[in-house]
């Protein structure tokens, strides 16, 4: 796994989009896995001034949300439908066929998941995938437990996990307890993966993301195990390694 540590946010944010931007023109039909929450927004920021600037074009290129609330409807203000149209896709010249992000209102929700992951495969798989990390260690939403899950599936969302993301509703009790979100083989198959980590409070999940041991504890570590992952991490969240 490779790590690089940067001063500041603005460095590591410019850093993964630059990632991102070489990824599409080496291959203007990449598949791209995305991911919600405040980390990547500067990356999502630079990437629409690259497109607007015609640096880069989205029009080919697939993407993948890795999760959903369950039961926020895409116009919801808090679902990630809403967060990506508003952060990235509502910015870019992305053809909205090419738009994927789980629907989680659906009652058929065993059927909803197996297509996820067929379609990821019908695309060809994911060729960069980009996560964020939660403070307890998740990647997506697959949370801390003793058995981890390989394909997209309903997850039971850990409580630091919703007390952490209580900060964008008006209280806890709003946040929705559920999740559809890839498991941990939709990401690892993934051929590149890019994990950002900002601030002080990722410092311990990023310990345990490359502390040479592998827990289902810590879903993260399990990243160590995948040829082609790097960690963009700032210096804070470089704290403890
Ligand atoms: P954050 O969330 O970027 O808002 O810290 C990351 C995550 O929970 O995966």
């Amino acid at each position: 796994m490779e790590i690089q540590v940067f001063n500041d946010y603005v460095e590591l944010s410019e850093t993964a989009a630059e990632i991102v931007a070489t990824e599409i023109r080496n291959n203007p039909e990449a598949v791209l896995g995305l991911a919600t929450g405040s980390t990547p927004e500067g990356m999502y920021a630079r990437l629409v001034e690259m497109n607007r600037k015609k640096e880069i074009s989205f029009k080919d290129v697939i993407t993948f949300n890795l999760d959903e609330y369950w039961g926020l409807l895409p116009e919801h203000e808090q679902s990630y439908h809403h967060f990506m149209y508003q952060h990235l896709f509502g910015h870019i010249d992305i053809n909205p066929d090419n738009i994927n992000i789980p629907v989680c209102t659906d009652v058929q929700v065993d059927r909803l998941c197996s297509e996820y992951d067929q379609k990821i495969a019908m695309c060809g798989g994911i060729d960069l995938q980009i996560l964020g990390i939660g403070i307890n260690g998740h990647i997506g939403f697959n949370e801390p437990s003793k058995n981890l899950t390989v394909f997209t599936h309903l997850v039971d969302l850990a409580e630091e996990t919703i007390e952490s993301n209580s900060r964008f509703f008006h209280n806890c009790e709003e946040v929705p307890r559920k999740a559809i979100t890839m498991g941990m083989g939709s990401i690892m198959f993934s051929r590149k993966i890019l994990l950002l980590a900002s601030g002080r409070s990722k410092a311990e999940a990023v310990r345990n993301t490359v502390s040479g041991k592998i827990s289902t504890e810590w879903p993260a570590s399990l990243l160590q195990l995948h040829h082609e992952a790097t960690l963009l991490i700032d210096r804070d969240a470089a704290g403890l390694i």
